[in-house]
């Protein structure tokens, strides 16, 4: 049995998603990770669109044996809330979508997670969710002695110190489902946030957009154009220079945590609605007297993040 770090990824492609697989699979190839399963959510797009797209990219990658699960349609209670604004209509805008060979477990990934972490070796694997998180709640609710075999769940999700990306106060994916946020940052696991307080400071340039397309394979380029239509949205919102590559810091984040700097501190996310909703209270102080109950990343060494990436994707067909 291999010693490298074991990762499940929780994902709802999405192109920022389709970054942090690709890098995934680079990192697998490389030997510096082991890559486990995908596991679908409904979030930038319906999840018979994002299912679909996990199977692409492992396609993508040639990793069509890759174990790929879909779980939960919708969030826990509110009506499911979709981002093809920003990733297109099919959620991979920038490239053209074949039909993919990659097959789809037939377990729901709720169950899959359940099973898998309570059978797992202590504390032995890292959960990586980059959409929103209704899989994991579900997966802690079936069956809560799983938390055994997390090692740490780290999320990419909440912002405190930067605006939302989706109202005022909310990041996407603790937006789509802030009760499941709720429901993970209580559970008592290791938990680090990769918030856009840090995303924000690891984004895209024409310079690094192009050291992926000058890579001598496909995924380089493929990559490049994905990248080229999804950086449009937030440079027109949030008047930043290039797209934050949100999900790839949470790989990033699980796998070199050196990389970021991090305090321990107690965060709340707010599950009422309004112009605060999936708002994350985060004490950062310790005014509330409560124990830290996640690691909260705020800077980033973007240089070694963005080297590491494109070393990665280099790493892949
Ligand atoms: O707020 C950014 C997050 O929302 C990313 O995971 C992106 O893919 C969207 O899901
Ligand atoms: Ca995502």
């Amino acid at each position: 049995m291999n010693s490298l770090p074991k990762i499940i990824i929780d994902t709802d492609p999405g192109q920022d998603d389709a970054a942090a697989i690709l890098m995934a699979f680079g990192l697998d190839n490389l030997n510096i990770i082991q890559l486990q399963a995908l596991t679908c959510v409904a979030g930038n797009v319906p999840l018979p669109l994002t299912q679909k797209n996990a199977r692409i990219i492992c396609d993508w990658a040639n990793r069509q044996d890759m174990s790929v699960y879909q779980g939960a349609d919708r969030p826990l209670l509110k009506p499911l809330f979709t981002a093809e604004n920003v990733h297109g209509k099919n959620g991979l805008d920038g490239v053209v979508l074949h039909e993919p060979k990659t097959p789809l477990q037939s377990q729901h990934a709720a169950v899959f997670l359940a099973e898998t972490l309570s059978q797992a070796a202590d504390h032995s694997i890292s959960i990586c969710p980059i959409g929103p998180l209704t899989n994991i709640a579900l997966a802690l609710r079936l069956n809560p002695e799983c938390v055994s075999g997390i090692k740490e769940i780290v999320i990419m999700g909440g912002t405190f110190f930067e605006t939302g990306n989706v109202t005022p106060l909310a990041d996407f994916n603790f937006f789509v489902d802030p009760i499941a946020a709720q429901i993970v940052l209580q559970s008592g696991v290791p938990i680090r946030i990769v918030p856009l307080d840090v995303t924000h400071k690891a984004c895209l340039s024409e310079k690094r957009i192009n050291a992926l397309r000058a890579l001598p394979n496909q995924n380089g380029k493929r990559l490049a154009d994905i990248l080229q239509s999804y950086e449009r949205f937030d440079i027109q919102q949030f008047g930043l220079d290039g797209g934050p590559l949100h999900d790839p810091c949470a790989i990033a984040c699980a796998v070199y945590p050196q990389w970021f700097t991090q305090k321990e501190v107690y965060v709340e996310i707010n599950t009422h609605s309004g112009i605060a909703e999936a708002a994350c209270s985060v004490d950062w102080h310790g005014k509330s007297g409560k124990k830290p109950n996640v690691s909260w990343c705020y800077q980033i060494d973007d240089e070694a993040f963005f080297e590491q990436f494109t070393q990665a994707i280099a790493a892949l067909p």
